[in-house]
């Protein structure tokens, strides 16, 4: 069942209350109906919310607590597409006083004491984006895999808007889960229930038109889209506490914690659209945690990042 509700507005009085239409299905909270076209398939809600903040921590801990892999020289501007919570905007902007800041996303849901240099605006990131031409020193996307359904045209307006010798850096967590000899899981197996929710999941995402596994081909997107310096970097992201390095160990823990509640997130509206029950996906879920701590998981975290080539070096 799928209805909307309006929070802090109404929806018949001003275009822009109509963002806090939020749309929920199955107990869960999404973006409002408003972004239709933007159909992202995650929730908005305070256990989502939970969720990012995390993942920010984790993806600090990957980074030895950088918030970004390009290397950036004093940027003024700085978008962060898909900004969630605007956790990473918030540190970014912190850290880059200097900087004008802007976190876009589809849901309103950041905090309204920002540091003075941030702003944030709802928008549909699939739509055109209304910023001026060559203007961001900094284009920054995180964790957006399964949000956007053309990537090559997102990145044609990253390239638009990217001022030049800027830069566009995109992180993600690679859908792809390798048992520890390095094995990938994909595909029903009764032996390995990570394999197999894997399969419905991204299965289910490809239908829907925006597949999880993004990280993968971001480098050579990123060079077809114009970019030149690309820089690919993966690391290690243990799924558990099992590397006997003491910071992978870490990283292993809030790994673990992370995996196992996106379970249900990822796969809700996915799986329900295509007819399961929730009956059926708390099942898939749980076979999964059961199989967790059995074994030694990881996936890669992915840092990718281009620079627009500086004015002289455009091709005419
Ligand atoms: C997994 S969250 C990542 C949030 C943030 N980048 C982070 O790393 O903490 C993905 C975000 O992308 C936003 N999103 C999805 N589709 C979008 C669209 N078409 N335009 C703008 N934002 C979108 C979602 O609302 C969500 O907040």
């Amino acid at each position: 069942m799928v209805k909307e509700q309006c929070e802090g507005g109404s929806s018949t009085t001003s275009v822009s209350s109509s963002i806090f239409c939020f749309t929920y299905a199955n107990g869960r909270r999404y973006h409002a109906d408003r972004f239709h076209r933007a159909d992202y398939f995650m929730p908005n809600d305070d256990s989502e919310q939970e969720r990012l903040d995390l993942y920010h921590h984790i993806f600090l801990t990957l980074l030895g607590g950088k918030l970004g892999t390009a290397p950036l020289d004093n940027p003024q501007r700085v978008l962060d597409v898909g900004t969630g919570t605007g956790i990473w905007a918030i540190d970014f902007a912190d850290e880059n006083p200097q900087a004008e800041v802007i976190g876009t996303d589809v849901s309103p849901i950041q905090p309204s004491w920002v540091p003075p240099n941030l702003k944030f605006e709802i928008d549909d990131m699939e739509e055109d984006w209304t910023h001026p031409d060559n203007y961001f020193d900094y284009i920054h996307m995180r964790s957006l895999s399964g949000a956007f359904q053309h990537w090559d045209a997102i990145l044609a307006q990253a390239y638009k808007k990217t001022a030049p010798g800027g830069y566009v850096e995109f992180q993600d967590y690679g859908c792809e889960v390798f048992t520890s000899d390095g094995t990938m899981l994909m595909g029903e197996s009764s032996e390995h229930p990570i394999g197999t929710y894997f399969y419905h999941v991204m299965g289910a995402a490809n239908r829907a038109g925006r597949p999880l596994i993004i990280a993968r081909g971001m480098r050579d997107r990123l060079i077809r889209a114009g970019f030149v310096n690309v820089v690919e970097r993966t690391a290690i992201w243990p799924l558990g506490p099992w590397p006997k390095d003491k910071h992978l160990k870490e990283l292993g823990k809030w790994g673990r914690m992370g995996a196992l509640e996106s379970l249900i997130p990822f796969a809700t509206l996915l799986l329900t659209r295509e007819g399961w029950t929730l009956e059926q996906i708390q099942d898939l879920c749980d076979s999964v945690r059961k199989a967790h701590d059995k074994g030694r998981y990881y996936c890669h975290g992915w840092f990718v990042y281009g620079q627009k080539p500086k004015a002289e070096e455009i091709p005419l």
